[in-house]
C-alpha cells in the first residue's frame, strides 16, 4: 500500500456508492478531496474535510477551471438511469480534454466488469449466461476505455474495474489486481466490497502500476 504521498484529488461521483467509498478511503490515506457536484446538488452528508464545488462536468472549460490546484482527477461517475449509456464515453472525452487543459496528468476512472477478459479474447460479457440487459452498460464502459486509449496519450490514466459482484461490505484492506483480466478468488468467485475496491483505486492513484490501462480488482 502506498501511503506517503498526499494527493489533491478532484472527485466526480463522490455522492455515489463507489465514489463515497473513495472519499472515505482517500481521506483515511491522508489525501485532500474536492468533490465536484452537479449544480443544485446538496451533499451535506460528505465529511467536513471534503471541499465541495458545483460544476457542469460536461463543460470542459468549466471542469478544467474546477481542477485548479489539484494533482489528480478521479471519476466514479455513473450515468443516471434516465440518460443513455453513451453519456459515459461523452464524459470521458471531456475528462481528458479538461485534465489536459488544467495540466492535471493523473486521471483515474471506474470501469465495468463485463468488459474484462476471462480468457484470451473472451470477455465476461461474452458468456452465454451474462445478463442481456447489462450489455449496453458493458459497451458504454468499453467505449469509455477506447476514448482513453484514443485521446489520453498525454495523460497517466488508469481505468479501475470492479469484479463481477460489488456491494457493501466491511473494509478488509485485502484485494488483488490484474491487467484487464477478471479477478476471481480460490473458489472461482469474483467479488469485492465497495471499501476494498476504493482502497485499491486510491492505492493505484499513487502507485501507478497500470499506466494507460485497465486495472481489474477483486478479493
Ligand atoms: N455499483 C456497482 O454495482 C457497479 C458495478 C460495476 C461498475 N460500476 C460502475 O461504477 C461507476 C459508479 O457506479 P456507482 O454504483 O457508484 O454509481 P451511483 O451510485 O449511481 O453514483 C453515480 C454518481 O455519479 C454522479 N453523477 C451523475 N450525473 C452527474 C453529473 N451530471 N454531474 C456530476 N455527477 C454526476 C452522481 O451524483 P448525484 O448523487 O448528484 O446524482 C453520483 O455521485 C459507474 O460507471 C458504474 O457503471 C458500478
Amino acid at each position: 500500500m502506498v501511503r506517503d504521498i498526499a494527493v489533491r484529488i478532484a472527485l466526480i461521483g463522490g455522492t455515489g456508492r463507489i465514489g463515497r467509498a473513495v472519499v472515505d478511503e482517500a481521506l483515511a490515506q491522508g489525501h485532500e478531496v474536492r468533490a465536484l457536484l452537479r449544480p443544485g446538488r446538496d451533499a451535506a452528508d460528505l465529511p467536513a474535510p471534503v471541499t465541495q464545488l458545483s460544476v457542469d462536468v460536461f463543460d470542459a472549460p468549466a471542469l478544467a477551471s474546477a481542477l485548479t490546484g489539484c494533482d489528480a482527477l478521479v471519476s466514479a461517475y455513473g450515468v443516471p438511469a434516465s440518460q443513455p449509456p453513451g453519456r459515459l464515453a461523452e464524459l470521458t472525452t471531456v475528462l481528458v480534454r479538461a485534465a489536459e487543459q488544467a495540466d492535471v496528468e493523473r486521471l483515474v476512472t471506474v470501469g465495468g466488469a463485463g468488459m474484462l477478459e476471462t480468457a484470451p479474447g473472451q470477455r465476461l460479457a461474452d458468456a452465454p449466461d451474462f445478463p442481456h440487459a447489462l450489455l449496453p452498460k458493458v459497451e458504454a464502459h468499453a467505449d469509455a476505455v477506447a476514448v482513453l486509449h484514443a485521446l489520453g496519450a498525454s495523460l497517466a490514466w488508469t481505468c479501475v474495474a470492479p469484479p463481477a459482484q460489488i456491494g457493501p461490505s466491511p473494509r478488509t484492506g485485502r484485494w488483488r489486481s490484474d491487467a484487464g483480466r477478471l479477478v476471481r478468488d480460490a473458489e472461482g468467485a469474483s467479488r469485492i466490497g465497495y471499501a476494498d475496491f476504493a482502497s485499491a483505486l486510491v492505492d493505484e492513484l499513487v502507485a501507478r502500476r497500470f499506466p494507460r490501462g485497465v486495472m481489474a480488482v477483486g478479493e
